[in-house]
């Protein structure tokens, strides 16, 4: 058997430090700041869930089932998967805890999924989503705001500017079986132009080879049956309203023939915010209604639409790092110097203060330390200092010297934060 590394990360995995932990955390807390705006608290479920919980809801022929989950036997012999995404872990949520009643739910998560996927830019085995569950409400008025929200978020995050939006519709089960024979009988007469991974498509999920990116079947997707001729009378009227309410909230939007999304529990509206700033891994927000998932799931008849947007691929799309606190460095030359450089310190930190010390190495060295983490001040102390009460605050970025005395210490550190 092969040693597994004890030094490296898995293929698809990656550390957040640093400048990427910042990104994330911006993004994170822009994402709760926003939705809190609009309505929503916070869910968190577990990251591992019993594999049903995704084999039955997401569908079998589906790539995250088919192919993309880690599925797991644990010690006590139960069938576990680790969280391919967080819808289905949301709505179990929602029939365990029994919150009919407390209908409309909006509930907003941030966390890792995982996905068995071919890692590339943009794409990784253990990735980050934020998403947006709105559960209880039929009315479409749900779904514009839904993508009300992802809009004023991706806007808010700088990049709505880079995002255009797609949308389709699915129709009701009705509209989609219509659509399904019609759209088989096309395929069949193509079917020698159709990908191997299409032929297999045919019988279990036709609607994908509508977004396949293979080029034979792009050219025969050219002239397959359309759906929205298909939709029913109420499917349409459904759509034809969403579009309505986001020209009158002037958020732009394109339809989309071919966007059926990848996942077997949507129905009726379905969109993605894209880009064309991360090659192939287009996707930067998508989402769509799923009124059937809470029965499938043995919970209540629940309409319910909401999103999710990969953490990444929003943090690859943000041009400025997220501004980082700075600090004051506290230096302390000698024995006495560091036990009342802890004591300041303390104090400083206590009342609101962010406070680096500089613990070792020659003065020289220690000043460059405290540049190179950014502080923005230095405050030498010496057995001098410490005799005379008066201190040097060293400003880092323009190298002036300021002697002030220790009771003046926190207001003059105040005022250089402000400036
Ligand atoms: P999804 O399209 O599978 O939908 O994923 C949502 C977003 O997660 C994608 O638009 C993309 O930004 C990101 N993403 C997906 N796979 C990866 C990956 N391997 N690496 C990096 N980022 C990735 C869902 O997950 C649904 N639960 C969305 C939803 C919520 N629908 C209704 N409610």
């Amino acid at each position: 058997m092969q040693t597994s590394p004890t030094n490296q990360t898995v293929r698809g995995t990656h550390d957040l430090i640093f400048s990427s932990a910042r990104r994330y955390r911006h993004i994170v807390d822009t994402s709760f700041a926003v939705a809190a705006r609009y309505g929503y608290g916070e869910i968190k479920t577990p990251i591992f869930e019993f594999t049903p919980v995704f084999s039955r809801t997401l569908g079998d022929a589906s790539d995250i089932v088919s192919k993309e989950m880690y599925s797991f036997t644990d010690k006590g012999g139960d069938n576990l998967s680790l969280r391919p995404e967080g819808t289905a872990g949301v709505v179990r949520a929602y029939i365990e805890q029994g919150l009919k009643n407390q209908w409309p739910l909006k509930l907003f998560y941030e966390g890792p999924m995982f996905r068995y996927e071919r890692p590339q830019k943009g794409r990784y085995r253990q990735f980050y989503q934020i998403g947006a569950e709105l559960i209880g409400v039929e009315k479409p008025d749900a779904d514009v705001e839904t993508i009300s929200l992802a809009h004023t978020l991706l806007n808010e995050l700088g990049v709505g500017s880079k995002c255009y939006l797609e949308i389709n519709s699915i129709g009701d089960k009705e509209s989609r079986d219509a659509y399904r024979k019609v759209l088989v009988e096309y395929y069949s007469k193509h079917l020698e132009r159709l990908s191997e991974d299409s032929k297999k498509r045919l019988s279990l999920n036709p609607l994908r080879i509508l977004d396949s990116k293979e080029k034979g079947d792009i050219e025969v997707n050219r002239d397959a049956p359309k759906l929205l001729d298909h939709l029913n009378a109420v499917s349409r009227e459904k759509f034809e309203y969403i579009q309505k309410r986001l020209n009158d909230l002037k958020i732009p939007f394109k339809i989309n023939q071919h966007l059926v999304r990848g996942l077997d529990y949507y129905c009726h509206l379905v969109f993605e915010f894209r880009t064309s700033e991360l090659g192939s891994q287009d996707a930067v927000l998508s989402g769509g209604r799923y009124d059937g998932l809470s029965e499938i799931m043995g919970g209540p008849a629940t309409p319910a639409v909401g999103w999710a947007a990969g953490i990444e691929r929003l943090s690859l799309l943000t041009a400025a790092d997220p501004v980082a606190q700075r600090a004051v460095c506290l230096i302390p030359i000698g024995d006495k110097a560091e036990s009342y450089c802890l004591t300041l310190a303390h104090s400083l930190r206590q009342d609101g203060f962010l406070v680096d010390m500089g613990y070792s190495g020659n003065l020289s060295n220690r000043m460059k330390k405290a540049a190179s983490h950014n502080c923005y001040a230095a405050l030498i102390v010496g057995d001098n200092e410490l005799s005379t009460g008066e201190f040097g605050l060293k400003i880092l970025d323009s190298g002036e010297q300021i002697k002030l005395r220790e009771a003046d210490l926190k207001t003059k550190l105040r005022e250089l934060i402000l400036k």
